[in-house]
């Protein structure tokens, strides 16, 4: 028995594979490198949803820019009830009211509803109003256009696009197991989203990059880096972008996620004194970790470079999470439709440690 259920198989997949020794994601047969920079989002879930339902059209662009107008049509008047609340709960409060069904049409709804209802929520606590999706407009382009208000830039729109495609799946990860658990008791793809969306929500998963960039700021410049991990490690606090359960060396989302921060710097568009900070922060993190952890390779993971590049497109870090639910959604759909198609119900057992009753004399 381990807490952690580290090294147990609980699930065969044809979705992803995660290599954590060679460093290496595969998504449905293909590199994580030929698809980062290079697919789009659209693309990628019709990748990991082929197969999944029957009449998954070839190309997904225009139906999933037709789910976006539904789910601004059926949601937006809740908008208002939730607003107030942080963005992640208010977006998962929403995604709660869509229908709780199992075909393509349901997935579509699910798979739209975090590039809308984060938009919307992010301008309605600016005290602005919320845009209406553009159908027009590839998911990535439509996501910033109603952050921002204004069209983004091609190089922008495809930074985002990599960021969403690079993880959009990432092998039996929390979430994604929690969806599987869900879809296994044969509930709709709403109730595997919805336990999904409450796993990333954890600092061990999809909630560290807020922290990273926190902590970026508490070291405020590149030569108090040294002295603040060290306090930090002897505290016993764990660095927020580092580590993994599963890669023993640099996770591969972290190198595609850089590329894309890299590109859009020389556009102009990342605070060159930022990226110099962090980059002396990764080194003297690396360093501060192999000392405290000699036996524990700790390597830089996806959120580390989730930070830096969600900043740079201009979403507050409050709401990476929830960008990161946009992403790997079209990943917990195509799990859970893949577990329901076993037919079997997840349920483990455990070993009972408590009292016993006292047997009477
Ligand atoms: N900083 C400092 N120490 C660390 C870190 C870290 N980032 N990560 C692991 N360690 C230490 C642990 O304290 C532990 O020490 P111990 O044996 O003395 O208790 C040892 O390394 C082994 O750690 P585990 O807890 O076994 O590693 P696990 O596989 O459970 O952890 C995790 C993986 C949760 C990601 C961890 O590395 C961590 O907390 N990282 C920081 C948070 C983070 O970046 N989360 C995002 C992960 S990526 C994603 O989910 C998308």
């Amino acid at each position: 028995m381990s807490n952690g259920l580290e090294d147990v198989v609980a699930a065969e997949t044809v979705l992803s594979d995660v290599d954590g020794l060679a460093g290496r994601l595969i998504i449905r047969g293909q590199p994580l490198e030929a698809l980062a920079g290079r697919s789009n989002y659209e693309a990628v879930l019709s990748l990991l949803w082929d197969g999944f339902f029957p009449d998954l059209p070839t190309d997904l662009r225009q139906p999933l820019a037709d789910a976006r107008m539904r789910v601004f049509e059926l949601l937006r008047a809740d908008l208002h009830l939730v607003a107030d609340r942080p963005t992640f709960d208010a977006m998962r409060a929403l995604m709660a009211l869509l229908p709780d069904g199992t075909e393509l049409d349901s997935a579509l709804l699910l798979a739209a509803a975090p590039g809308v209802l984060l938009p919307a929520l992010l301008r309605l606590r600016d005290g602005e109003e919320a845009l209406s999706p553009d159908s027009s407009l590839s998911h990535a382009t439509d996501m910033l256009r109603m952050v921002s208000g204004d069209a983004p830039g091609a190089e922008l729109a495809r930074a985002l696009d990599t960021y969403l495609v690079t993880v959009a799946d990432h092998g039996l990860n929390a979430s994604t197991f929690a969806a599987r658990v869900v879809a296994s008791t044969e509930a709709g793809l709403t109730s595997s989203v919805l336990a999904a969306l409450g796993a990333l929500k954890g600092p061990l998963h999809g909630g560290a990059p807020g922290p990273v960039l926190d902590m970026l700021d508490a070291i405020g410049r590149p030569e108090n880096a040294e002295r603040w991990i060290g306090a930090q490690l002897a505290e016993g606090e764990r660095l927020m972008g580092f580590g993994h359960r599963i890669y023993r060396v640099r996770d591969p989302r972290a190198d595609a996620l850089k590329a894309a921060l890299q590109r859009i710097g020389k556009g102009g568009a990342v605070d060159t004194g930022r990226l110099a900070l962090a980059a002396t922060v990764e080194a003297a993190a690396l360093r501060a970790l192999k000392q405290h952890k000699p036996d524990r390779p700790l390597d830089t993971n996806v959120e580390f470079y989730t930070a830096l590049l969600l900043e740079a497109l201009g979403f507050p870090r409050d709401s990476f999470t929830a960008v990161f639910a946009a992403g790997r959604v079209g990943g917990w759909i195509a799990h859970a439709k893949e577990q329901a198609a076993t037919g079997r119900l997840i349920r483990p057992k455990s070993r009972y440690v408590g009292p016993m009753p006292k047997v009477a004399a």
